[in-house]
């Protein structure tokens, strides 16, 4: 399937950066349970997604699939898409060893291959809903989840954006940015999209969405992480990630 340029410049990003992200951050992402987030917080601590035993889950810009391991390793039946063929060889590899077995789908989100209504829950962590075209990324999900399935998606909270100071690079106490002017970002040859929580919640609506939850994360004083995403103060002051939960409405 033809990909749209955002997905083929993001496709370059992760197939040359895969090697080295991997490498960075196998100790903090390759475990079997299922976290969240740069902080590691546990999903039986936040109960986003749900009992999985038995669901169709599929994951959509899963890097090396550990939570699709993870959703294997709860009982579901996970299914793991991305863009980058590097990132897949990865997740090949980890699924190996963690001796399990299911579909890894070499796609952009924007393109699912997979027929309508095929999943109960469709989730990620800074995957997909990040870096994939908003709108079109949204319809997808709505064509392959079934009746009143979720979608469950973390990502980095629109205040952490606007407090990201560009020149220092790194978060700051100060608003930097125009909330308003929230959208779509380019950042050493990657894209991005954020938007302010309006505007959300219209692309959400405007897609067939109910909106049941908005969990912004706060790491414990003792969380640990080996992105460089935000000082830990910081996040435990200021949601630098949230988790939307959303529910197919027709
Ligand atoms: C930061 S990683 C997150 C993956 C995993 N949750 C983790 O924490 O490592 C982002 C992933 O999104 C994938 N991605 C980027 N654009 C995508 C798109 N258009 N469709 C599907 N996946 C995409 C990238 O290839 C990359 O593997």
């Amino acid at each position: 399937m033809k990909l749209s340029k955002d997905a083929a410049t993001n496709r370059k990003f992760w197939d040359s950066f895969s090697d080295e992200y991997q490498g960075k951050h196998a100790q903090q992402l390759n475990r079997k349970d299922f976290v969240w987030g740069v902080w590691s917080l546990p999903e039986s601590d936040i109960n986003a997604l749900g009992d999985v035993r038995g669901k169709q889950v599929l994951e959509l810009g899963c890097g090396a699939a550990q939570l699709s391991i993870a959703i294997a390793e709860m009982g579901g039946y996970a299914t793991a898409l991305d863009n980058s063929e590097k990132q897949l060889e990865h997740a090949a590899r980890l699924m190996a060893e963690a001796g399990h077995d299911f579909p890894l789908l070499h796609a952009s989100a924007d393109k699912i291959p997979a027929k309508k209504r095929s999943f109960d829950l469709v989730f990620c962590d800074h995957g997909a809903m990040t870096y994939a075209p908003t709108a079109p990324t949204l319809a997808e999900v709505h064509r392959v989840l079934k009746k009143n399935g979720l979608f469950v998606f973390n990502m980095q909270s629109p205040l952490h954006e606007i407090c990201y100071d560009d020149k220092a690079g790194s978060v700051s106490n100060t608003l930097c940015k125009s909330y308003f002017d929230l959208d779509r970002f380019v950042e050493d040859k990657l894209v991005y999209f954020q938007y302010s929580y309006g505007e959300w919640v219209r692309h959400f609506r405007e897609a067939g969405f109910n909106i049941i939850d908005l969990i912004e994360l706060q790491p414990p004083e003792d969380a640990e992480s080996s992105f460089d995403f935000a000082p830990l103060e910081w996040a435990q002051h200021f949601p630098c990630e949230n988790i939307w939960v959303l529910q197919k409405a027709k």
